[in-house]
């Protein structure tokens, strides 16, 4: 079952080799932290290295959970990390879980990469643990794409707490999006690897020269992001 793969990527686990690059985004002062739970302290340095910590001796271990708590999104091609999807609980009393995603290369946004992720790990969740009647997702309204991505992959939106983020000065709101199991198969009656197979993305046009920009994100030629200012709030 893992890796899992779509056509422009794979959710796999982590290896020893993927830590310095996952440090890297993970540091403050990279664009995809300023959509995903800005309302929440920036993880410090500290925290940051002992999550590091832990994930390699899991590594070293091999002792992953079943269903997976993270797997990291790689490039199909390079197999470098991307982003990550991961799973919580809102209620764990219920088996009520909630699905997130990060893509931290912001170049890669907005391409149908989260699409594919994203859905090729709900319906993970769904066939990993049987328990999973319903899977939520959470984000805020300011988070255009998140909430999109919600809509086109066949979420409700289910909940939304007027004023209950604070980002920048300006109140948001808290939106709580979800699907039944039998919304999902009902939508993907093959799974979602069959969707992506019978109707591929179109590949975006590619990108126009950036004179102005000395680098580039393409996958085959990029290196662990280097470690980005830290933001006016981290510690
Ligand atoms: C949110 C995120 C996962 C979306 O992934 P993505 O690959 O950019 O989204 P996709 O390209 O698959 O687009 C899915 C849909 O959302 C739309 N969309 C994506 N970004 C959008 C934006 N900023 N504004 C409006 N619509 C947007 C796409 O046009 C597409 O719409 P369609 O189905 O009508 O064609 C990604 O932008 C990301 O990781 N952001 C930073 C971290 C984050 O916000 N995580 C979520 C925390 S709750």
């Amino acid at each position: 079952m893992i890796p899992i793969r779509g056509p422009r990527l794979s959710l796999r686990d982590f290896r020893l080799e993927d830590l310095a690059a996952y440090r890297a985004w993970r540091l403050p002062g990279h664009a995809w932290q300023e959509l995903d739970g800005p309302y929440y302290a920036a993880e410090s340095a500290a925290e940051i290295d002992a999550r590091i910590d832990r994930l390699r001796q899991r590594i070293v271990a091999g002792r992953w959970p079943s269903p997976r708590s993270r797997l990291l999104i790689a490039d199909a091609r390079t197999d470098r990390l991307f982003g990550t999807v991961s799973w919580y609980w809102i209620g764990q009393e219920s088996w009520w879980p909630a699905a997130g995603i990060s893509l931290f290369d912001e170049h890669r946004w907005r391409q149908g990469l989260g699409f594919e992720a994203l859905g090729l790990w709900v319906d993970y969740l769904f066939r990993a643990e049987p328990r999973f009647r319903r899977m939520d997702l959470e984000t805020w309204s300011g988070n255009a794409g998140m909430m999109r991505l919600a809509e086109t992959l066949g979420f409700t939106l289910e909940a939304r707490h007027r004023k209950a983020r604070q980002v920048g000065g300006l109140d948001y709101d808290s939106l709580g999006y979800g699907v039944l199991r039998e919304e999902w198969i009902a939508r993907y009656p093959r799974g979602f690897a069959a969707r992506l197979r019978e109707d591929p993305p179109t590949p975006p046009p590619p990108a126009s020269p950036t004179p102005t920009s000395p680098t580039t994100s393409d996958p085959a030629t990029s290196t662990p992001p280097p470690a980005a200012p830290a933001r006016k709030d981290s510690p």
